[in-house]
């Protein structure tokens, strides 16, 4: 069912717009479009397991596969470890979370003689006749069929998970493992755990490694149990093991000795149900990073009554109102392409996670969202497709980013947190990528900050103590502003304490964007001085500009962002570097080997807060366009790396916006599909898929400012709901004819705009303003592929160097 916003949202449009909506959409159940798989093999690392919009507990299967970040592997070669209560989903470092793993096991011959362990108890998967595995899963909803002939589902609310277990008839010892230890790279330490023997409660936690930072955190669960059917008197047998040995009747793991052993937990067997039909015992795991006893009263209060389809349809409830504030009328649409579409929405909904309550560090009553992983990551295209329909979620966010620079400094206050997971500081990869996203947020949002209770003054404050104050080590938070304040420019030479000096090219232009993105703050707030020094400080991008330097091979192509030292002259970095055509090829990942200053990118990288500039710099708009067409020719564009997201849109400011179209649909038809491997390489968090629902919406966002880049929708009307503003806009392609399967050619290209029926003037942005007041943008799309922007000096989209953002 979806709760539907479509009734209201649309009596303010056109009649005829209402009847088109409604015929098309209305019995359009938005989640039968969602596919969690996407993206859960081949390096994707989605999680495709049980969790509400946000969710702290995210429970899903494991699979014994390399590269399961996210725990589960589609490959259904693969065989099931357990299914544990928390994940992130599309991380690369190290396995993230994946604690506590329930177990099945239907017949073992004795208590004692239970594969416990892991490489014990690892199970294959029942396999389907066209040798997909029998696995399942929806919004809020997971199952699969083990061959021990184990049905498993799981559900979740926001810190507990709902397990379901039906055995087979056969059954006479239904029994589960609760491993508490064992988090994949087997880190843990200080493992507790107790059984009750009365009533089978588990109650346990350990310290486990963080997996893309140092040091260790604390997580706690708690595991009670239920039968459907029939009234458990609590377990029948039950015990501490260690590996594949079971104590029998032993209540704590202090009484069992283990040394070095690292994988600990209980075991419990419960009687089946008692006339020889299936026995269904339902687990409910609560999860805490503050104690165990949390875990508990976190289910207890979630979760009290172990009411599994209650639970389920509540976070089905929940996905469909979210996901149906976007509305795509998908007549002339192929279903995959709205698949893909919803797919993608899904997963901007994942993470971060609200942990809040969780924070093991401070008290507060501030929002607490952790699993940001990294801001690097999202902060292009996740929090701005959050701000067209989900603005109350990223005001919390927002809240819970300025409580953590409040608290985790030396003294009293400190920096916006960049990659945090598992209540953890993690690395930072480029600069300190808080700022444009609190920027995104203060730029859509100033006049309706205090009804999101986000307060101005500590929003600014934290970003100028980013911009002002270096950290003791900004590998972890903050930026090397002191170096920064110091050359304008990051020099490959300089050699301080507290980071790692590497990266240095990389860091200087995502600085100069996080300049830009407290520029455009300090102008709404009237702060004129600070607003001409951080505008200043934004285009220091140009610092790192070699005018001389070519391409092997490409003589046409000439300058490019380069590595530069302290005393002004430059370094040299083969432009080539981190690409396909890199003759050693380099590592551009964060690592203390990296010496050549580039991040996850080539030099032949972009300016997004002044493209204008940019353009000078390569000489005019032909080069320019030749050094695109260039870089996508020869396999240059990274489209698995989130500094190339903005390249298929860098057409519009050479007035050549046909040219992005195409493009960008060319990036979707050869990267994007619904497939299991449909994503080319790790979904980062939903930055990946919040940028494919762009692209598919026909739109490109420039974070921090007030315009989108406009392209056309892959429907012939997309509409957004904005809860804050109480308003729906809807963007309506007039003469639609569908979409080019390759991405090349077809009726496509933006020719003319109107906005409440009044000519707009220009074929290539919008205004947000068309999104606050809830607008009819109506597009005339054309085959010709040389459309320009628009007649007027306006016409193109904005840039610093030509007059900036207002
Ligand atoms: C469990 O063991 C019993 C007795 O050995 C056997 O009859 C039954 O088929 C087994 N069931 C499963 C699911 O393996
Ligand atoms: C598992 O088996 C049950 C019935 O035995 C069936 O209803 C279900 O569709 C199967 N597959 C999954 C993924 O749950
Ligand atoms: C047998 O068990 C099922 C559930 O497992 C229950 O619905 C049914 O009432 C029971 N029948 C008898 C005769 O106890
Ligand atoms: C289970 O126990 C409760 C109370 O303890 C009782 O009300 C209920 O009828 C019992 N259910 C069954 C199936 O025996
Ligand atoms: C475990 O406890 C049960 C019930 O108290 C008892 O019958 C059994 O002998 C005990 N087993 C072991 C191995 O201690
Ligand atoms: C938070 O408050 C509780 C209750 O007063 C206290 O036990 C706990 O230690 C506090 N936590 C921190 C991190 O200060
Ligand atoms: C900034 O100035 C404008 C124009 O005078 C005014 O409308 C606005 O309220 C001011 N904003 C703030 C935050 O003071
Ligand atoms: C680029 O080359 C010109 C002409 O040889 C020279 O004047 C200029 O100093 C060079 N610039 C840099 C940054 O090397
Ligand atoms: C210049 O670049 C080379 C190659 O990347 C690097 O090894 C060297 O350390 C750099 N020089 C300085 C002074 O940083
Ligand atoms: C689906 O996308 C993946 C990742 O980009 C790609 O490798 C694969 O070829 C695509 N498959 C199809 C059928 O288009
Ligand atoms: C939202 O707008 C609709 C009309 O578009 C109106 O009926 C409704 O009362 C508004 N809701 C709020 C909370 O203002
Ligand atoms: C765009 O469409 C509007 C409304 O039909 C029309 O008034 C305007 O002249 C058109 N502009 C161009 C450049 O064709």
């Amino acid at each position: 069912m979806i709760v539907s916003h479509l009734t209201f949202t649309l009596v303010a449009l056109h009649a005829s717009l209402v009847s088109a909506a409604t015929s098309s959409t209305g019995d359009f159940n938005i989640l039968s479009y969602v596919n969690p798989f996407i993206g859960t093999t081949n390096g994707g690392h989605v999680f495709p397991g049980a969790t509400l919009p946000h969710g702290m507990a995210k429970v899903g299967m494991d699979t014994n596969s390399p590269g399961n970040q996210a725990g589960y592997d589609a490959n259904a070669a693969y065989s099931v470890t357990g299914f544990s209560q928390m994940h992130d989903s599309g991380t690369g470092g190290g396995i993230p979370l994946s604690n506590f793993k329930l177990f099945p096991l239907a017949n073992c011959s004795s208590f004692e003689k239970c594969p416990t362990s892991i490489a014990g108890r690892q199970t294959p998967r029942k396999i389907n006749a066209d040798g997909t595995p029998d696995d399942f899963a929806s919004p809020g909803y997971f199952s699969t069929n083990v061959s021990t002939d184990i049905r498993v589902e799981l559900t979740a609310t926001r810190r507990t998970a709902l397990h379901r277990y039906t055995f087979p008839t056969s059954s006479a010892h239904p029994r589960i493992v609760v491993d508490i230890s064992d988090d994949v790279p087997l880190s843990s330490t200080d493992v507790e755990g107790d059984v009750d023997p009365n009533t089978g409660r588990v109650t346990g936690g350990a310290s486990f490694q963080v997996s893309f930072g140092p040091g260790y955190y604390r997580a706690y669960t708690c595991v009670d149990f239920q039968a459907e059917g029939y009234n458990l008197t609590g377990p029948s047998e039950y015990g501490i093991f260690t590996s594949d040995y079971q104590l029998r009747n032993t209540t704590s793991v202090d009484q069992v000795h283990y040394g070095s052993v690292d994988q600990i937990g209980a075991l419990l067997a419960f009687l089946p149900a008692d006339n020889n039909s299936v026995t269904t015992i339902l687990a409910r795991v609560g999860v805490s990073f503050i104690s165990s006893a949390q875990a508990c009263a976190n289910a207890e209060s979630e979760i009290p009554d172990f009411d599994f389809e209650g639970t389920r349809q509540a976070a089905s409830d929940e996905w469909s109102e979210l996901l149906g504030r976007v509305k795509v009328d998908q007549q002339g649409v192929e279903d995959e392409i709205v698949e893909l579409f919803y797919s993608s929405l899904y997963r901007t909904h994942i993470s971060p996670a609200d942990y809040t309550g969780e924070n093991p560090s401070w008290n507060s009553t501030e929002p607490y969202y952790d699993s940001l992983y990294c801001n690097w990551d999202t902060y292009r295209t996740l929090y701005p497709l959050m701000s067209l329909h989900d603005p109350e979620r990223f005001a919390d966010i927002v809240r819970g980013m300025i409580d953590i620079q409040k608290h985790e400094g030396k003294t009293d206050t400190g920096w916006l947190p960049e990659c945090r997971g598992a209540t953890k500081q993690q690395y930072i990869q480029g600069g300190s990528n808080g700022d444009p996203i609190l920027g995104e947020f203060y730029v859509k949002f100033s006049d309706y900050a205090s009804s999101l209770n986000v307060s101005p003054t500590d929003l600014y404050s934290a970003l100028l103590a980013d911009a002002e104050d270096q950290p003791p080590n900004w590998n972890l938070q903050g930026r090397q502003a002191n170096v920064w304040k110091k050359y304008n420019y990051i020099p490959q030479d300089v050699y301080e304490s507290g980071g790692m000096s590497t990266r240095q090219v990389s860091r200087t232009l995502e600085y100069a964007f996080g300049d830009f993105a407290i520029s455009q703050v300090s102008n709404l707030m009237n702060m004129s001085s600070d607003s001409s020094k951080y505008t200043a400080r934004a285009a220091n991008y140009a610092n790192v500009w070699n005018p001389n330097i070519t391409v092997p091979g490409m003589d046409g192509v000439r300058g490019m962002m380069q590595p530069r030292l302290i005393d002004g002259t430059f370094n040299f970095t083969d432009p080539r570097h981190c690409s396909i055509h890199d003759p050693e090829h380099a590592t551009c990942y964060l690592d203390a080997a990296n010496h050549d200053g580039f991040y996850e990118a080539s030099p032949l990288v972009y300016v997004p807060q002044d493209m204008a500039a940019l353009i000078e710099l390569q000489g005019g708009n032909d080069p320019f366009i030749s050094r695109l067409d260039y870089l996508f020719d020869q396999n240059y564009f990274d489209v698995g790396d989130e500094p190339s997201q903005q390249i298929p849109f860098m057409y519009h400011y050479a007035n050549r916006p046909g040219l992005s179209t195409q493009r960008s649909r060319q990036v979707i038809a050869q990267s994007f599909n619904t497939t299991v491997s449909g994503l080319p390489g790790n979904d980062d968090l939903g930055a990946m898929a919040s940028y494919a629902a762009f692209y598919l919406a026909g739109m490109y966002p420039l974070p921090a400012t007030q315009q989108l880049l406009l392209s056309s929708p892959y429907f012939p009307q997309i509409s957004f709901f904005n809860p804050t503003f109480n308003s729906t806009t809807t963007i309506l392609s007039k003469n639609f004819q569908g979409n080019p399967i390759t991405g090349t050619g077809g009726y496509v290209f933006v020719k003319n705009v109107t906005i409440n029926g009044q000519p707009w003037h220009s074929n290539c942005y919008i205004e947000w303003e068309a999104f606050k007041s809830g607008s009819l943008i109506e597009l005339e799309l054309t085959d010709d592929i040389t459309v320009g922007c628009g007649e007027t000096v306006d016409a193109l989209p904005p840039s610093l160097s030509t007059g900036g953002y207002d």
